[in-house]
């Protein structure tokens, strides 16, 4: 089985035409499937590959063979192996994230983002970091109030202190350690065994907590943006709306002709932006892909060019 199937393949290749000629950094580079497409595209760039998943290189480092020493692939979060690029100035044509988990990730039980019966409650995208906490040490651990947080603000979970409280409760009962028993919790707190989607926004929640996703998103928007050549390109695929709204954000503040403080009467920066938005409007999946590959449906694609 295929470890997994990119969303908006053509759309993401096509904004990324005037990196074409130079090493384009793949911060997500999961099984490959996006960097293989832009090495067909452009016979002369070049893949930096980037996954903090050990399993997710191993995969594109085999999908990858192919292209030689066309691809580098590095096992890094993309916020520091883009700190890393930017270290001696400009030197890539153009950066890509496809950001949260691939197919492989989710229906692998072992890894715990799954949420079949016996799953356990693990979540870390890497394991070289023993001491970072997983999805069951979060769930055993955290105060109410930060369970509260976790599923209100990154599952928009409407009975987030409810079910906060139940967790609280049943761990005192028995610790978390499998998927089931975070259901049962739901269970409670809803007063109804949780749809998929409802598991599905909880599930994820708690995986955006584990691997801090928000905070390396956030580290590295600025120094993939400082990292990429005059004229170089940054496209970026959500797949929940903070992640979306922070790229969005970052997005139109590096393209406002005038940075300066409000507070100042006139402008001093000469008003010339960093770059320019290369999509308007959030290009989404359409409905062929979506039937194909319903993982896509929330996937939302922007593009930004650097002033050359
Ligand atoms: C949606 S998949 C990318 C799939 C890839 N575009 C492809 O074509 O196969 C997301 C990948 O990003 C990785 N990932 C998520 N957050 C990361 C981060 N902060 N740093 C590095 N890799 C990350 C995950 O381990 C996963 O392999």
């Amino acid at each position: 089985m295929r470890y997994h199937e990119p969303a908006l393949v053509q759309e993401v290749v096509g904004l990324l035409e005037p990196a074409g000629r130079g090493e384009i950094m793949d911060g997500t580079v999961g099984g490959g499937g996006h960097a293989a497409a832009l090495l067909d595209r452009y016979r002369e760039c070049r893949i930096l590959g980037v996954d903090r998943d050990p399993e997710a290189l191993a995969a594109s480092r085999e999908a990858l063979r192919p292209y030689g020493d066309r691809v580098r692939l590095v096992e890094a979060r993309f916020d520091e192996a883009a700190r890393t690029a930017s270290a001696n100035g400009p030197s890539l044509s153009g950066a890509l994230l496809d950001l949260g988990v691939s197919t492989h990730q989710l229906d692998e039980d072992a890894r715990g983002f799954s949420f079949r019966a016996d799953a356990p409650l693990d979540m870390r995208m890497s394991q070289a970091d023993a001491e970072a906490p997983t999805a069951a040490d979060i769930l055993n651990k955290a105060s109410e109030d930060e369970l509260r947080r976790v599923f209100r603000e990154y599952g928009e979970v409407r009975r987030a202190a409810r079910l906060a409280k139940a967790v609280t409760l049943l761990r005192g009962d028995r610790p978390f350690r499998v998927a089931d028993d975070l259901v049962e919790a739901i269970a409670k707190a809803f007063r109804h065994r949780p749809t998929p989607s409802e598991k599905a926004q909880i599930f994820q929640a708690l995986r955006i907590e584990v691997n801090r996703e928000l905070e390396s998103l956030e580290a590295a928007l600025p120094r993939i943006r400082d990292a990429l050549l005059p004229g170089g390109v940054l496209a970026i695929i959500s797949y929940h709306s903070l992640e979306d709204r922070q790229v969005k954000r970052a997005f139109l503040d590096w393209s406002r002709k005038c940075v300066c403080p409000p507070e100042l009467p006139i402008c001093v920066c000469e008003g010339k932006a960093d770059g320019t938005l290369l999509t308007r409007r959030v290009v989404r999946p359409g409905e062929a892909e979506v039937t194909r590959n319903p993982r896509t449906r929330s996937a939302r694609l922007r593009g930004w060019r650097k002033a050359a």
